[in-house]
């Protein structure tokens, strides 16, 4: 018996975990928590749009794409979003998520603004024919002691993708596409990642954005 079931449910694709009694992971744009975010969001008070530097038509790649959060917040500020995420289970989830935005008429725009490749970035930057003016990197973080500190659905993501050990060659293929601003998530006290000095960090309570302009 496999751990990980893919279910269709009323809600949509949703990810079960058969050794625990967590909830499915579910992907929606339209929940209340990220309906609230998307609401009160602006250019001026997300510190993900201050890492990008965020206005209408920017092209985004996203290459850590996950629950899709980041990429859907900076597509309601107007960018064009490219998502790339390797879990083929996860683009599954995402691509649910998105069909049900696009058919949601407060969703629907923002959705519209997105594409999403099933794929690892590290070989997708190198094919990538249309430059993009940001680079955003997300990778997992490692697995806190105090786990029950990650909450909810990232909690279940965690458990499932395990953590990102190749964020370092990512970060090169990013560097050589010259993409002008490349943006990576920290958690908050991590070190620099080796041989990569950030042009300078945004500070949140819990994590941090290394910005890397050239
Ligand atoms: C921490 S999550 C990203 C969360 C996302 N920023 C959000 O707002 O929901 C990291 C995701 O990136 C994906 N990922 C990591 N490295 C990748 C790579 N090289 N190419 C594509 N996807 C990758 C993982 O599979 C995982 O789903």
């Amino acid at each position: 018996m496999s751990r990980y079931l893919l279910q269709n449910s009323d809600m949509g694709l949703r990810l079960v975990d058969r050794f625990s009694h967590q909830h499915p992971l579910h992907i929606s744009f339209s929940d209340a928590g990220f309906s609230y975010r998307l609401k009160r969001s602006g250019p001026k008070k997300e510190m993900i749009a201050k890492a990008v530097a965020v206005k209408p038509s920017l092209k985004v790649i996203d290459c850590t794409a996950g629950l899709g959060r980041d990429a859907f917040l900076l597509a309601s500020l107007g960018c064009e979003v490219t998502m790339f995420e390797r879990s083929k289970v996860m683009a599954f989830l995402l691509e649910d998520a998105l069909n049900r935005a696009l058919s949601d008429e407060r969703l629907a725009e923002a959705a519209s603004r997105i594409t999403l490749v099933q794929g690892d970035a590290i070989t997708l930057l190198g094919r990538q024919s249309t430059r993009s003016d940001v680079i955003l990197i997300d990778p997992m973080f490692p697995i806190r002691k105090k786990s029950a500190q990650v909450k909810g659905t990232m909690q279940f993501l965690q458990r499932f993708i395990g953590k990102d050990e190749d964020v370092s060659t990512l970060m090169k293929c990013a560097m050589a596409t010259g993409s002008q601003r490349i943006v990576l998530k920290r958690p908050f006290s991590a070190v620099e990642l080796d041989g990569f000095t950030p042009t300078f960090s945004l500070k949140g309570k819990s994590s941090r954005f290394d910005i890397f302009l050239q």
